[in-house]
């Protein structure tokens, strides 16, 4: 691995050694994260990383740009294609620029921004106080029902009534449950908004057609290309015809300089990747897996946010087995399993300490396993949650948690070797 970095900085060289041995050796199940595919990480480190280029396909800033505009325009093809959509920019660094490109294209400071609270699903970038944009819009924030833990669409539509925003924003970090796009579009028609989608976290869901598109509904659609995407830390934009002169101005010049081209060509591979059936077949199993492992966690006492999941991540109230958020993060941290505390609808814990948890299924999934494991792995949450400072119960944990991933490689033996 690295054998160049190996010699001229082993000091460097350690750290993503060490890093490897972390990832092989932890079920990790943080919701945002994926193991990519070798080709993401050879392509990612490719020589187009020496090319600085500004603009689009046939319109550059800077001369020897023939090679780079046949790679941009295959990768847009080959998102059209897989999305079905009309217009795309894979220039976005991340999920979060890409909603800045949104932004910069239709936003005057000072408009109306209507988002999801961010304590009850949303994105830091929909409208956050901690966030720099909300020093320039005007953000509003709708939310769940407090029964269903559901989005209540029919306050949403009384407050976009009200507010008359010129953007609505669905789409979040931590919302479990199918989103009525259909609903959200109507709404904004009504009042005269925009519509955009951040599916950050579903977009290889959605690729695969294992829940359905934003993308006959949405003005614009954001994305990581990370999360169920499983590829590398990018973004993207779809959208439709009529705003791609808006979207590319937005991200170049409005918001963006010269664009990744490492990253554009590791974006490229995914788009054609996502459109096998072996990647269908990924993302169905992610989705079973995470109906199991909330089913197998309400048998232990543990109550599930909305009572289900639809996608690939679930939301857990810990209340019932009086553990916070951050303290069985820690104690799982400390055996093996990687989850992130996190606040849960009306959540009456701070964020830095949380009633909630959420888990995330795709990374284990990618690795192989399966029903059975996911039986496990649930069954290991309770025991730590119910002891979460049992140096005994840890330590059984830890050795189970080292037993079941021993025999699911992050990447196959040799991957690695010189
Ligand atoms: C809904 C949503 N949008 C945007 C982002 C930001 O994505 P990135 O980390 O790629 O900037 C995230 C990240 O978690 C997210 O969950």
């Amino acid at each position: 691995m690295l054998p160049k970095t190996r010699v001229s900085d082993p000091e460097l060289y350690q750290l993503v050694e060490e890093e490897l041995y972390r990832q092989e050796h932890n079920i990790e199940m943080i919701a945002s994260e994926s193991t990519v595919p070798l080709e993401v990480m050879e392509l990612s480190g490719s020589v187009f990383t020496n090319k600085t280029l500004e603009g689009y396909p046939g319109s550059r800033f800077q001369a020897g740009a023939e090679v780079a505009d046949k790679l941009e325009t295959m990768a847009i093809e080959r998102a059209k294609a897989l999305y079905g959509c009309e217009h795309v920019n894979i220039q976005p660094y991340s999920g979060a620029t890409a909603n800045y490109g949104v932004y910069a294209a239709i936003l005057e400071p000072g408009d109306t921004v209507l988002g999801m609270r961010l304590d009850q699903g949303g994105h830091l970038t929909h409208g956050s106080p901690a966030n720099f944009l909300y020093k320039v819009y005007k953000f509003a924030a709708y939310g769940v029902d407090p029964e269903t833990e559901e989005i209540d669409y029919d306050a949403l539509e009384k407050q976009a009534k009200e507010i008359k925003p010129k953007l609505i924003i669905a789409g979040g970090s931590s919302y479990p449950r199918l989103i009525d796009y259909e609903r959200i579009s109507k709404v904004a028609k009504e009042v005269g908004a925009y519509f955009m989608v951040d599916m950050a976290h579903v977009s290889g869901l959605v690729a695969a057609g294992v829940i359905p598109s934003p993308v006959p509904y949405a003005d614009f659609v954001t994305s990581s290309t990370t999360k169920t995407f499983c590829g590398p830390r990018g973004g993207m934009i779809l959208c439709k015809a009529e705003h791609a002169k808006k979207v590319d101005k937005g991200v170049f010049p409005g918001s963006l300089g010269s664009m990744h081209l490492t990253t554009m060509a590791a974006k490229a591979w995914c788009f054609k990747h996502m459109a096998t059936p072996e990647f269908k077949e990924l993302m169905q199993q992610i989705v079973v897996n995470a109906k199991l492992l909330a089913e197998e966690l309400s048998k232990y006492g543990f109550r599930i946010v909305s009572g289900t999941t639809d996608n690939h991540l679930i939301m857990v109230d810990l209340r019932p087995k009086n553990i916070s958020g951050k303290v069985l993060q820690n104690a799982l941290d400390s055996i093996g399993i990687t989850v992130n505390k996190n606040q849960i609808p009306f959540d009456p814990a701070s964020p830095f300490v949380t009633s909630g948890a959420r888990i995330g299924l795709t990374s284990i999934t990618q690795r192989g396993l399966r029903e059975k494991e996911v039986k496990i792995i649930a069954s290991i949450m309770n025991d730590v949650a119910n002891a979460p400072e049992d140096e005994a119960v840890l330590a059984d944990c830890k050795a189970r948690v080292l037993q079941l991933i021993e025999n699911f490689p992050l990447y196959p033996a040799g991957s690695f070797d010189d």
